[in-house]
């Protein structure tokens, strides 16, 4: 006859065995024991989440070694570390590409324990085997999107790299016999063959200023061209001096603008100094170019924040203005919407601008109405403390 309590003792471990029974079969990973029997591993138990991964059923798993998974993958490198591990009584977590009954393959993240006999002596192996199939996937593709991503950015600055070394090379020497025409036409309006005032005078002025644009636009082309390459210098930069110092520049070289010029003081961006010259050379010049017919032209540069919040820089006129349809031209290469008689350019200026802005991490937009002025805006990262 048992004691009471040797009979609570026993019942209590009934209980555990039973709760450790169903807690292992109703597990969502697979779960398996195999017996430890000449160097194999025949499994004497397979919860249900293990036969639902395989699609096999008991009469094909229990009494075999789980390798019949692993179909013709049986160098895989997984499988290399599990033997080793298996070969030293280790625990081993290992990815394995395995396949279903059905033929079907599944990433499966197995991990082997090793079970010790009251003597400390081997007896089974534990295995859970989690179907890691979609997390495998997805990390495939994000390394193939990855992949591909570098390729196209090593393509983008090969093809960047020829294009700077194309335009660049194709602007210096374009220069060369530019300059030769340029000079033989002062030559031959001193020569003492060139009939003043007459016709040939004329169609020698035409060639003069048709060489003077095309030098512009060497120019331009070559200030695009450096604008896109080179690593930026980023230091903090004195917009407000910048864009005082081209306004005086530009009045200086056409003394008939007649704009008032506001220029909000203590604007600081951090940028490459060179490179944000150039914005602003390009925005105050238009600004003040398509101003300058204006009565009471104004040019206003500074600073505001936007309605969705954004601080972002601004140049302002009240000048001619244009259609924002066009507006998403607006920053192409040679792209123009005012006649070159109207006003000469060589439409490369906001192409410019956009890449310089771009390169900076920042956007540059536009608003204007035909007659109504234009304002440009454009964002810039800012010392800390502006
Ligand atoms: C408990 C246990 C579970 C295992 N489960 C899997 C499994 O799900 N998939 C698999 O490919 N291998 C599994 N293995 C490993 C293989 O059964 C086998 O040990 C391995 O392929 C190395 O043996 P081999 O050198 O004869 O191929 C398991 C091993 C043990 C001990």
């Amino acid at each position: 006859m048992q004691s009471d309590q040797a009979q609570a003792e026993e019942d209590s471990a009934h209980v555990e065995r039973v709760l450790l029974h169903r807690a292992i079969a109703s597990s969502q990973n697979g779960i398996t024991i195999g017996r430890v029997s000449n160097g194999q591993f025949p499994l004497i138990y397979a919860n249900r989440a293990f036969y639902h991964l395989t699609g096999y059923g008991p009469a094909e798993v229990i009494g075999n070694d789980c390798r019949f998974l692993q179909g013709r993958l049986t160098r895989q490198p997984g499988l290399e570390t599990l033997r080793a591990a298996l070969a030293q009584t280790r625990e081993a977590t290992v990815l394995l590409r395995n396949f279903r009954k059905d033929g079907t393959e599944f990433w499966n993240e197995l991990t082997v324990s090793p079970v010790l006999g009251d003597n400390g002596v081997l007896t089974h192996y534990v295995g859970i085997q989690h179907d890691v199939t979609e997390r495998e996937n997805n990390a495939q593709a994000v390394r193939a999107l990855n992949q591909s991503l570098a390729r196209q950015a090593e393509e983008l600055a090969l093809a960047n790299e020829s294009l700077r070394s194309f335009s660049s090379s194709a602007s210096h020497d374009l220069r060369a016999p530019l300059s030769s025409i340029k000079g033989f036409c002062a030559a031959l309006k001193k020569s003492a063959d060139m009939p003043q005032g007459g016709r040939s005078a004329h169609y020698l002025g035409r060639i003069e200023s048709n060489a003077e644009r095309m030098g512009q636009l060497i120019e331009a082309l070559l200030k695009l061209a450096q604008s896109n390459t080179g690593a930026l210098q980023v230091v903090e930069c004195n917009l407000s001096a910048m864009a005082r110092e081209v306004v005086d520049g530009f009045k200086r070289a056409s003394p008939e603008l007649a704009a008032t010029v506001h220029i909000e003081p203590g604007l600081t961006a951090l940028g490459d100094a060179s490179l944000l010259y150039s914005v602003l050379q390009n925005l105050l010049g238009n600004a003040l170019k398509y101003s300058s017919k204006t009565p009471d032209a104004t040019v206003h540069f500074g600073r505001e924040v936007s309605s969705a919040g954004q601080a972002r820089f601004f140049v302002r006129d009240n000048g001619e203005g244009f259609d924002m349809k066009a507006a998403a031209k607006l920053f192409g290469a040679f792209e123009r919407f005012h006649s070159e008689s109207d006003f000469p350019g060589t439409g490369l200026g906001l192409a410019t601008v956009r890449r310089i802005v771009m390169r900076h991490g920042g956007a540059v937009t536009a608003e204007s109405a035909p007659g109504e002025g234009a304002v440009f805006y454009f964002t810039l990262e800012t010392p800390p403390a502006s």
